[in-house]
């Protein structure tokens, strides 16, 4: 595949810095936890809020979603929930593009987030000046851009894909003869690429998660568990996908934990996935993938900084104060609903061939 574009170093250093530098949130007593549910609940009900939250955020919030009438759920369905629901309030536990993407979808109502300063390396490896001018140099290419990019780098684009639907959808406009655009995620690229034969021409940007996982110590993890399955998400490396029994999306991993009959799992994705994979299993054991060395060698560990910025109590505050809304300029709203909706039709359409199928 060809390369497109290559993170400078610089940028790369100052993203890397960045995730480095997000606080963790302070444990909270039991007592705290507590008091900040009950507030939460009441807070919902008075502001007629629902709370969408991503599989990669805290267990708390995971709960809590699901215990009040919310959803938590992989980025693809995060963005139909809100669509779907009453509620004129979303508060998307997740990280910014998450957040983004409802307010695209769902203008009149109110999209709150716990830290705006949630973001994504993927999204921050992407400027959209750089990316527009990019798509300036290749007009004869359609752009498919990953839903864990900005506003603005949705608006330049024609495809919206999540990792739930992106071979699906590149093999689709391969189909049409399309030569295209891939952003920002070079191994997710590099894989659809590799599932599709399409012509891509690929950004280089990285999660900084799943860009830590390493395949030699997956190996000798395997050899140690060899009744294990290897569940991978594709932003990992290509060595390490090349490893894997299962590759695919969030969702997809957590069926591949309730539906195989293996008993054992090495999961190469954010561990904050680990909460549903056991309610979907609790019998079976999962071992988080290695990140490097046998050292701790790795700076991110299996868990997204952004995703953990969210919390019980910056969630109560945001409620209670309706601070931290999602604003989007309407030009770009408008520009960047199409891409997401032809999107959402093509899964809602393949959908109904897979129901009619079965
Ligand atoms: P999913 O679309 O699989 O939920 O992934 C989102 C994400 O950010 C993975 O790092
Ligand atoms: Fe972005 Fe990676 Fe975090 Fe997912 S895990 S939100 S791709 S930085």
């Amino acid at each position: 595949m060809n390369k497109a574009f290559e993170v400078p170093g610089q940028l790369r250093g100052e993203i890397l810095n960045l995730a480095a530098s997000m606080p963790k949130p302070a444990a909270i007593s039991a007592a705290r936890r507590d008091q900040l549910l009950v507030r939460i609940r009441t807070l919902l009900k008075r502001e007629n809020a629902v709370i969408i939250a991503h599989y990669y955020a805290d267990e708390d919030l995971q709960v809590l979603a699901d215990e009040t009438g919310g959803f938590v759920a992989d980025s693809l369905s995060m963005a139909g929930f809100g669509h779907r629901h009453s509620a004129s309030t979303l508060v998307i536990a997740g990280v910014r593009f998450m957040g983004e993407t409802a307010k695209i979808l769902n203008p009149e109502k109110r999209v709150l987030m716990p830290d705006l300063n949630a973001n994504c390396s993927l999204d921050l490896a992407c400027p959209a000046q750089a990316f527009s001018d990019f798509c300036d140099e290749h007009p004869d290419r359609k752009v498919v851009v990953y839903a864990n990019t900005s506003a603005e780098v949705k608006a330049r684009a024609d495809w919206v894909v999540t990792s739930s639907n992106a071979v699906d959808i590149v093999l689709y406009l391969k189909g049409q003869g399309d030569k295209l655009i891939w952003a920002p995620d070079k191994h997710l690229g590099h894989y659809v690429q590799q599932k599709t034969g399409a012509d891509m021409l690929s950004w280089q940007g990285f999660c900084v998660v799943h860009d830590e996982f390493r395949a030699q110590e997956l190996q000798e993890l395997k050899e140690k568990n060899p009744d294990a399955m290897v569940l991978v998400h594709p932003e990992s490396p290509e060595d390490v996908i090349k490893l894997a029994d299962v590759v695919g999306s969030t969702s997809i991993l957590i069926n591949a934990v309730s539906e195989s009959t293996s008993r054992k799992f090495i999961v190469a994705t954010d561990y904050g996935i680990f909460h549903k994979m056991k309610l979907a299993a609790p019998e079976k054991e999962l071992l988080v993938a290695p990140t490097g060395g046998t050292s701790p060698t790795c700076s991110m560990c299996g868990h997204c900084p952004w995703m953990a910025v969210n919390s019980l109590e910056n969630l109560t505050q945001v409620l209670d104060a309706g601070t931290n809304e999602i604003v989007i300029e309407e030009k770009i709203r408008q520009k960047a609903i199409l891409p997401i909706q032809r999107m959402l039709g093509f899964s809602r359409r393949a959908c109904s061939v897979a129901l009619a199928t079965t």
